[in-house]
């Protein structure tokens, strides 16, 4: 056989392949068990040694020259395959980013507004005791003010816990904590998680979140509390906001109010967003300052309500419904 003619023959074969899938039929032609190359193989066996030698050589050099010739073929197939899916003019396929709550968002806007205007902020616990809640704050049990918080009450495991433990109602019990150990002139705002065994609807739900304000010194005046907060208002709704104190009464604060606001785009009703007042000046004795004629205002404020209004939210259980329709538009 002419392993000559041979090699020719299998080099044009090879050329004219243009599908990777048609390698193998050239495989099976020039390599299989049945190509010419395994057969004069086969005639070999009878052959005188030396001849056989020489022979068996020629013919192996040739079966890896195929061999490698495809492979090498099968490599360019490979990469020119590679070539047609690498479109570089096509835009990148975007990928979806992580992004903020929007209580996160809001939360952080007013943390801003009030660091800016040299309050500190500080935490508390979310479970607290009857006393921080309550009785400090001079909330005593019989008091009807105790109804406006329906308590979500918790057994203490240790027998001699003095004051019963309960999912703190508003972030006021850290006026008292703080109050206990820091001496005024000072202002905080305290962000934090609150908690209300109410029925749930458009505007209310079990946990809510609340910013605290307190600032305490020696001519902290009303005045002072009307500015700040106004401030604060027209920087978070961009100045498209009207506000509207009324009295109110917390047990804590003398004289109290109630902040409203009305967002001035539309004809919509009065929303309350803040308790507030003047800290009543019995706190100061229960904490046990020493010095006379301190003066200072606290006030609590919604987050979600604020939220709400901002973003026009219309039912405040969405925060936190995980409903990823509702989390993307922000
Ligand atoms: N803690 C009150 C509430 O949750 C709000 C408040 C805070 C009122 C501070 C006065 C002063 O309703």
């Amino acid at each position: 056989m002419d392993l000559e003619k041979l090699k020719q023959e299998f080099e044009k074969d090879l050329s004219l392949i243009k599908e990777k899938k048609d390698l193998e039929n050239i495989r099976i032609k020039y390599l299989g068990r049945k190509s010419d190359l395994s057969l004069f193989f086969e005639s070999l066996k009878n052959l005188p040694v030396e001849e056989k030698k020489e022979k068996a050589k020629k013919a192996q050099s040739l079966r890896e020259f195929i061999f490698e010739s495809i492979r090498k073929k099968e490599t360019l197939f490979k990469e020119t395959h590679k070539e047609e899916i690498l479109d570089i003019s096509q835009p990148g396929i975007l990928k979806e980013t992580g992004h903020f709550h929007p209580l996160t968002l809001v939360l952080n806007e007013i943390i801003e507004v009030f660091q800016k205007l040299g309050f500190e902020v500080v935490e508390g616990p979310e479970i607290e005791t009857e006393y921080y809640n309550f009785d400090a704050l001079r909330i005593p049990k019989e008091h009807p003010a105790r109804d406006m918080w329906d308590t979500l009450w918790l057994k203490s495991k240790v027998k001699s816990q003095k004051s019963k433990l309960l999912l703190r109602t508003h972030t006021s019990p850290m006026q008292i904590r703080y109050m206990e150990t820091h001496q005024p002139p000072f202002r905080i705002i305290v962000p934090g998680k609150t908690f209300r065994h109410e029925a749930t609807d458009l505007s209310h739900d079990i946990q809510f979140h609340q910013v605290e304000g307190l600032m305490v010194s020696k001519d902290t005046s009303f005045s002072n509390f009307k500015s700040i907060v106004e401030d604060f208002l027209k920087v978070i709704f961009k100045n498209e906001v009207n506000i509207r104190f009324r009295p109110s009464y917390f047990p804590f604060v003398t004289p109290g109010v109630e902040v409203d606001i009305k967002l001035k785009s539309k004809e919509n009703k009065w929303l309350e967003v803040m308790g507030a007042g003047m800290v009543h000046p019995q706190l100061y004795e229960i904490v046990g300052y020493k010095e006379k004629g301190l003066q200072g205002f606290a006030f609590g404020l919604g987050v979600e309500r604020i939220a709400m209004i901002k973003y026009k939210i219309n039912d405040i259980r969405l925060f936190t419904s995980s409903d990823i329709r509702f989390l993307k538009q922000f």
